[in-house]
């Protein structure tokens, strides 16, 4: 018999044509499209707020990808030096080191964060052979990082950081530990993300000068005059995607509440559930909101779920794969050994969440891990 439900990993709902409408009016009045427009201006000073920043400490640029690889190259490092990066990311980390004429080294995470601890890494980098400029610290679908950690952990050895936060546009707003600091800090937009407005990102430091010279990077170079100090690209964010953002902005606290609601039905039936048998950074804190539920179950391999999901309707996934050193397009680069990566490349699976998810659907998919896990 056909399963009668069919629910998606995800569905993503972006702010409706109503609430933007008010800001493409402003766009047709101002004749401006993009290079820094007056909504793009707006966007950014309003996020900056969201934020706790001071002026000029937020910019806005097309996508994620480039803001990663136009901030590393702000960096102005040596080409070809080491750049730490954990494997368990998505590809666009070690895509924007590449880009920006460094080469990956991957390197583990904890088992308990997810994600690369500096006391770990000042172990490692003894293990290198060469030159460690920069690293990228990823945060684990969303989780917040200990910024002022990193900040000092670059301070102490010159290396370096940028903070990869694609899904961290909650967790960085309102977790005190995860307020950026000097090391900058990339969130993501994409329609995929809790923020999302379609493609978008958004650079965070304190770092004034860096600021600028990523501004700079992201409009070919240009710094006030017609003449280029540095080989830049095209990254800016046009109108028309900051007229999606002012809009998500106006929706985000109702929105937010939403997901927060939602978050909670997963984690406390999780808890009744399973208990102490399942880890997951996102399930600890029902204080900050992602659009993707991870979890893994230590003795469980994670494609037998997502094949057993599927026979039930539910769609399941490996976000981050198997992790990228196991990418054919990354395996030559050097690596560290990545024991806890393995474990969760075989471990993590991805639950559906989508702000609109009736919590029977949550139930169900509850239901259905139970009848696996019990096998
Ligand atoms: C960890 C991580 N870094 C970078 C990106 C790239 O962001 P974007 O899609 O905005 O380019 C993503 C996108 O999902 C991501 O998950």
């Amino acid at each position: 018999m056909k399963n009668p439900k069919n629910i998606p990993i995800m569905r993503p709902l972006l702010p409706e044509a109503q609430y933007i409408l008010p800001y493409l009016e402003k766009i047709d009045k101002n004749r401006w499209y993009s290079n820094f427009g007056p909504l793009t201006v707006d966007f950014q000073q309003r996020l900056e707020k969201f934020f706790d920043m001071e002026p000029g400490t937020v910019l806005t640029v097309a996508n994620g990808t480039a803001g990663l690889t136009s901030t590393l190259r702000a960096f102005d490092l040596p080409k070809g030096s080491f750049c730490l990066i954990p494997s368990w990311t998505f590809m666009a980390t070690p895509a924007s080191a590449i880009a920006s004429g460094l080469v990956p080294y991957f390197i583990d995470i904890s088992k308990d964060s997810w994600a690369i601890e500096p006391e770990s890494v000042k172990e490692w980098i003894k293990k290198v052979p060469g030159m460690v400029s920069a690293m990228i610290v990823v945060s684990p679908f969303g989780a917040p990082i200990d910024t002022i950690k990193w900040d000092t952990f670059s301070t102490e050895t010159g290396i370096k950081v940028l903070i990869d936060a694609a899904a961290g546009f909650d967790s960085f707003s309102t977790i005190p530990k995860a307020k950026p600091g000097k090391c900058p800090v990339m969130i993501s937009m994409h329609a995929t993300k809790v923020f999302g407005i379609g493609e978008g990102g958004i650079i965070i430091s304190s770092d004034i000068n860096l600021m600028q010279r990523v501004q700079e990077l992201i409009n070919f170079g240009f710094s006030g005059t017609r003449e280029i100090q540095l080989p830049g690209t095209n990254a800016k964010m046009s109108e028309y995607a900051a007229a999606v953002g002012l809009a998500a902005l106006d929706l985000w606290s109702h929105k937010k509440a939403v997901w927060t609601r939602l978050k909670l039905h997963y984690i406390e039936s999780f808890r009744d559930c399973f208990g102490d048998s399942v880890s997951s950074p996102w399930l600890l804190s029902d204080e900050w909101v992602s659009s993707v539920c991870n979890v893994s179950f230590p003795k469980l391999m994670a494609k037998d779920i997502v094949a057993a999901l599927k026979n039930q309707g539910i769609e399941a996934k490996q976000w981050w794969t198997r992790g990228c050193h196991n990418h054919p397009a990354y395996a030559k680069f050097p690596q560290l050994e990545l024991p806890v990566t393995e474990t969760l490349a075989d471990t993590v699976v991805g639950l559906p969440f989508s702000i609109d998810m009736p919590r029977a659907d949550i139930d169900y998919v509850i239901e259905n891990l139970r009848n696996i896990t019990i096998i």
